[in-house]
């Protein structure tokens, strides 16, 4: 039996989607943390049980019976994160899982990004663990850019603060292909996958394919990391999340996101779907 936490964020939905297709529904136990929002994967014949990282008591009946775990790693960014990862590591434990897959980011154990911390502390804790592992370090999704381009075609520019630094970005439906491949396919089990796009592009490459479909003139507007903070924290976005956004674009400029290892579609077997795949899909909405 394979689990799947966040069942029912936009990954974990991918994911057991495209595990619907490779193993029979009654394989498959959707753990999320509010039931009834996965109403549409019971349907599908996929068991759905209460799992709240927050809630460790939850883990515990999520994860019985489970062969495979895979751990989504969790959207709280500002507080308890690393906790709420540590209570789903040892409920998995505690089941007897036969193997943990966690969501990491690209090259957790050296990334200067604010993000990564987290990461790199659960990524510590499951290997103290003892638990067999695969982290699934992954990459910048590219509908981090794509899927709010509202502003930038109203206004014709994308702010950043990422300079020319490049994304090796890929679609999220990749990364789920290759949570797939490794819950299913025993030869695709090993410790570390650093997961990218196959073709690294910068935010000006962005603002430049969203003109050329949209037909209408969008630019990139490169700020200091500073000024970039500010004018998210203008646009209403918490402070917290505005700092972690602009710590991002200056990762990027230091190269922290970008990647040539290719390792995403050597597991897939194919290409990785493009940027301008992804641009097209966002202009439909
Ligand atoms: N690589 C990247 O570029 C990138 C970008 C953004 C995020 N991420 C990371 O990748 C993860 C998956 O991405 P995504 O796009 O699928 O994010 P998402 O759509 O925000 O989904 C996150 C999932 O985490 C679940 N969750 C949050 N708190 C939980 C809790 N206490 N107990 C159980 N589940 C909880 C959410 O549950 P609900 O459905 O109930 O809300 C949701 O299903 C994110 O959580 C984040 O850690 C990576």
């Amino acid at each position: 039996m394979i689990v799947v936490t966040g069942a029912t964020g936009q990954l974990g939905r991918l994911v057991v989607e495209q595990l619907l297709k490779a193993v029979p529904a009654k394989e498959i136990v959707a753990a999320v943390r509010t039931p009834s929002k996965a109403a549409d994967l019971a349907a599908k014949g996929v068991t759905v049980r209460e799992g709240d990282y927050a809630k460790p008591e939850t883990l515990l009946t999520a994860f019985a019976g489970a062969e495979k775990v895979l751990l989504v790693s969790s959207n709280e960014l500002f507080s308890d994160r690393v906790v709420q990862h540590k209570a789903a590591v040892d409920a998995a434990k505690a089941a007897g899982v036969k193997l943990l897959v966690y969501t990491s980011v690209l090259r957790a154990d050296t990334s200067g990004l604010g993000l990564a911390a987290a990461h790199r502390a659960t990524e510590e804790y499951i290997k103290a663990s003892g638990l067999p592992y695969v982290f699934l370090r992954n990459g910048w999704y590219m509908e981090n850019h794509t899927e709010a381009l509202g502003p930038a075609l109203e206004h014709g520019a994308i702010l950043g603060a990422s300079k020319d630094g490049r994304i090796a970005g890929a679609m999220r439906r990749d990364y789920a292909a290759a949570a797939v491949k490794v819950l299913t396919e025993a030869s695709a089990v090993k410790p570390v996958y650093e997961l990218a796009g196959d073709a690294p592009y910068t935010v000006a490459d962005i603002a430049a394919e969203v003109s050329r479909q949209s037909g209408k003139p969008v630019v990139y507007n490169d700020m200091p990391v500073a000024e970039y903070e500010k004018a998210l924290q203008q646009f209403g976005l918490p402070v917290p999340l505005a700092k972690l956004l602009a710590d991002s674009d200056a990762g990027v400029a230091r190269g922290e996101l970008d990647d040539s290892g290719h390792e995403l579609s050597r597991l897939l077997g194919r290409p990785t779907e493009s940027l301008a795949t992804a641009v097209q899909e966002a202009l439909k909405g």
